[in-house]
Formats: C-alpha cells, structure tokens, sequence
C-alpha cells in the first residue's frame, strides 16, 4: 500500500468532497489532519477517520485567512511536507 503511514491535510475536510476524501486516505492507512472551519463537522470527520485506523487530528481554522495562528500551523504542515487536498 503506497500511502500507509503517510500524513495528508484535507482542507475543508470536515463535509461533502472533503470528508470523502478523508474517508478514502483513512482506509489506505493515511494519518489525516481534518482542516474546517466548522469545530463539529472537523472533529465528526476525524472520529470516523479514526474508526478506521487514522492517527487523525481535527484541525479548525479559516483557510482562507492564514494569518491567524492556527491557520499559520496548516501553513507549517504544508511547508513540512503534508499532502494537500
Ligand atoms: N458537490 C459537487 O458536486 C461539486 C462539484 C464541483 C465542484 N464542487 C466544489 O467543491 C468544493 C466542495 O464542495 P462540497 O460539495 O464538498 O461542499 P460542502 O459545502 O459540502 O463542504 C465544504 C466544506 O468546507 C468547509 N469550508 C468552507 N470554507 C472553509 C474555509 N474557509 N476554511 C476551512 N473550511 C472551509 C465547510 O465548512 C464544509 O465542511 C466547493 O468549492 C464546490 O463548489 C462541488
């Protein structure tokens, strides 16, 4: 499997496309960063990547406003190397 073990951040990844997308790393082993700016729909998404044996991590922030702080650590995420969606 190609992407066991590896780390993705899925913006917007908290409904729709996003969490299918989620969904779809988790089940090939991804560890997924659950970006949203809806606190509920990131951190539901992330429990139900974790059922499915993701090492998975709500993260809330706007990404479209990157210079608030937590927006600054999906900046970092990216810079070390997470895959994007
Ligand atoms: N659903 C389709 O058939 C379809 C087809 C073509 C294109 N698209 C486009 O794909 C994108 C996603 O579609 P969807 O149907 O999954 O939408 P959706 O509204 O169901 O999901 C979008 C998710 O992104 C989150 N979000 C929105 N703005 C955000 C921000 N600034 N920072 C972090 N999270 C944010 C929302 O809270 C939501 O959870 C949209 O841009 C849509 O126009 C959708």
């Amino acid at each position: 499997m190609r992407l066991k073990d590896k780390v993705a951040l899925v913006a917007g990844g908290g409904r729709g496309i996003g969490r299918d997308i989620v969904l779809a790393y988790a089940r090939e082993g991804v560890h997924v960063v659950v970006n949203d700016i809806d606190p509920a729909t990131a951190e539901a998404t992330a429990k139900d990547a974790a059922t499915l044996g993701s090492k998975s991590l709500p993260v809330v922030a706007d990404v479209a406003n990157l210079r608030t702080s937590t927006g600054s650590s999906i900046r970092s995420s990216r810079s070390a190397g997470a895959s994007t969606s």
